[in-house]
């Protein structure tokens, strides 16, 4: 699973929207239920409002309706990339501390790191 969730992840790339940072970002997140989201990073001319791949994929599935998640695979045209702070705090609302994080430079090389290794004390109200 954690390979799939990667691959779709690396498709996503392609619809990364980076004409500034030309950074390429996809995510994969598998919902509990099942279901996976997709999303890539999207920039802004007003660079504030640049969204991260994660988040969109979260907005994606949180506007569906889906609000538990297992795992979220993340590819970039750099190769490994983690979350930034925005998005572990983001992804903190919907996760708990078993949550995984997948990344690596491709599918044979993933790495794994939990919720709460990525965002230890995390803020939650
Ligand atoms: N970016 C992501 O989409 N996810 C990350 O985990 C790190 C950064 C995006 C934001 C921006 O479009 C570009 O990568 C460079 O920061």
């Amino acid at each position: 699973m954690n390979k799939e969730l990667y691959r779709q992840a690396v498709k996503m790339t392609e619809r990364s929207y980076a004409p500034f940072s030309k950074f390429r970002v996809g995510a994969a997140l598998l919902a509990e239920d099942g279901q996976i989201f997709t999303g890539c990073n999207v920039e802004n001319s007003s660079f504030g409002g640049t969204i991260c791949a994660e988040r969109t994929a979260f907005v994606k599935a949180v506007s569906e309706g889906v609000t538990r998640f297992k795992k979220i695979a993340i590819a970039s045209s750099g190769g490994e990339a983690w979350p930034c702070g925005i998005c572990r705090q983001f992804m903190r609302e919907f996760c708990d501390d078993d949550f995984e994080i997948i990344t690596g430079n491709d599918e044979d090389s993933l790495r794994v790191y939990t919720m709460k290794e990525i965002l230890p004390e995390g803020f939650k109200l």
